[in-house]
Order: structure tokens, then sequence, then C-alpha cells
């Protein structure tokens, strides 16, 4: 029965579990497959074509698992290859985008910074959001070097304090007063981002708004689990097991696997 079929989820590591945890928040009883691509990771400085075969390689290990939907937790995937993942496989697809819109309708400073991939600040896709508003000036900040922090583990380090000060300063100097949080790894650095920033500016993210949509989607194509079975979460590493399991807080097992 394909309702009960599992929901795909991956990313270029462990920053989409940010997504998975509202999706399985919002959706406890569907059964999910969490793909974590470590050991390509960052995609964010990969050309799009690579992006476009790396997520091609996830999506078909997702449907060998016969999931029915596929979440790209990842905005530099989502911004560089969902389009030809749409054109090539035949299930729906749930994106994830820098929440632009929400910032630029609710600034009052009519100034919004964000912090993104360099993949993701340089794709099509995220130059048509920004000129969709073009009554905000957006602060574009590349995240150099976090996401490698937060694959090995390092998301309290003095390295990532120093790094996040370098990115988040210039954008507070320049009177923003959202920032937009457009690479699924960040929300887990909220709290060292808050350290750094004023309280006024708004932090928002894009995880929420996927899981609805999972939802929507799920139920337009009457594929929502609705039986009251036992879940099953499942997570594939092929690099550091111990690092997903580390930002899974241990309530989950991960699967090395070499994929
Ligand atoms: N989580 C990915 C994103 O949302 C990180 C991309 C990367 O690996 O550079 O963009």
């Amino acid at each position: 029965m394909k309702h009960r079929n599992p929901i795909g989820l991956f990313d270029s590591g462990i920053g989409g579990t940010s997504i998975w945890k509202e999706v399985n928040a919002l959706l406890p009883n569907e059964n999910t497959i969490y793909l974590a691509d470590s050991k390509n990771a960052p995609y964010g400085l990969k050309s799009k074509e690579e992006i476009i075969a790396l997520s091609c390689k996830n999506t078909e290990f997702l449907l060998n698992e016969n999931c029915k939907i596929i979440v790209v937790a990842c905005n530099t995937a989502t911004t560089n290859a969902i389009k030809e993942l749409r054109t090539k496989y035949d299930v729906p697809f749930i994106g994830i985008e820098p929440a632009i819109k929400p910032a630029a309708t609710q600034s009052k400073t009519n100034c919004i910074g964000i912090l993104a991939t360099k993949g993701t600040l340089n794709s099509d896709l995220f130059h048509i959001s920004v000129r969709n508003h073009p009554e905000v000036k957006i602060v574009e900040q590349i995240g150099h070097g976090l996401v490698q922090l937060i694959e090995n583990g390092d998301i309290n380090s003095p390295e990532m304090i120093e790094l996040l000060e370098s990115y988040l300063q210039p954008m507070v100097e320049k009177n923003i007063d959202y920032l937009v949080l457009g690479c699924s790894h960040y929300p887990y650095l909220i709290p060292q981002i808050k350290k750094i920033i004023p309280s006024n500016i708004k932090i928002i993210d894009s995880g929420e708004a996927v899981a609805k949509q999972t939802k929507n989607i799920l139920t337009q194509n009457n594929i929502l689990n609705t039986s009251n079975e036992d879940a099953t979460k499942v997570f594939y590493s092929n690099s550091n097991p111990e690092v997903l399991e580390n930002i899974l807080e241990h309530k989950e097992k991960v699967i090395y696997k070499n994929f």
C-alpha cells in the first residue's frame, strides 16, 4: 500500500535533519528514510552539473527503497537541481528554498540579510526570488566554512564563532531586521547566532514551511499515512555516522552505507 511507503529525505550531510525534525514533528506516523551524503559535503562549492548528478544518485537510492515522495532537504540541491529531478523522476518532490518572501514582506527597515552557500546564492532560482522583491535591500553573505565545521561536529568551536561574527556583524551594521538562514545546516547555529546579533533581528528558516508543504502534497496525492502502526525512521550516512547520531541527540540509530 503506497501510503505506508516511506518519505525520503536527502541532504549533502547532517543539516537536513533540521528539516527531518520538522517533518517528523508534523507527521509522526510517517515512515521516513534520511540520506546524509556527508562523503560529498559540501555541495555548496560544487558545479551545477555535479550537484545535479549527486541529487540524482541520492534520489535513485531513495526510490530503490520505495519512497513515495522525496524531500530535498538541502537549499543548494533544490536551487540547482529540483527542475531536473522533477523532469527525470515520476514522484512528487518537495524542495527547500531560502525564506526571502516572508522576510521581505515583513521587513520594517527594508533591509534583510541572507546567509547561504555559494551554490544557492549563485543559482538562477535564488536570483528569481531576489528579483521578486525590489522593494527591499538584500544583503547576501556566503557562509564559507560553516557546513564543513558542522559536518566535523565543531559547532561550538572558536573558529565557528569567529566566522559567524565576521559574516553577521556587517549585516547588523547595514540595519537588517530579518536574517534568513538559507542552508538547512544553519538552524543548528541559532544559539551561537543569537549571541552575536541584537534580539530585534528575527531569524527565519524554511523547516516548518517544508513540513507543511510535505503534508499538503501527500494529502493531495492521497498518500498520507493514516495507519496507527509504529513508524520506522531510518538514517543512512556514507561518512561519520556518529556526528549524525549526535545531531539527532542519540534518539535514532544511524546505519553506515557506502552509497
Ligand atoms: N544543507 C545544505 C544546504 O541547505 C548544505 C549545502 C552544502 O553542502 O554546502 O544548502
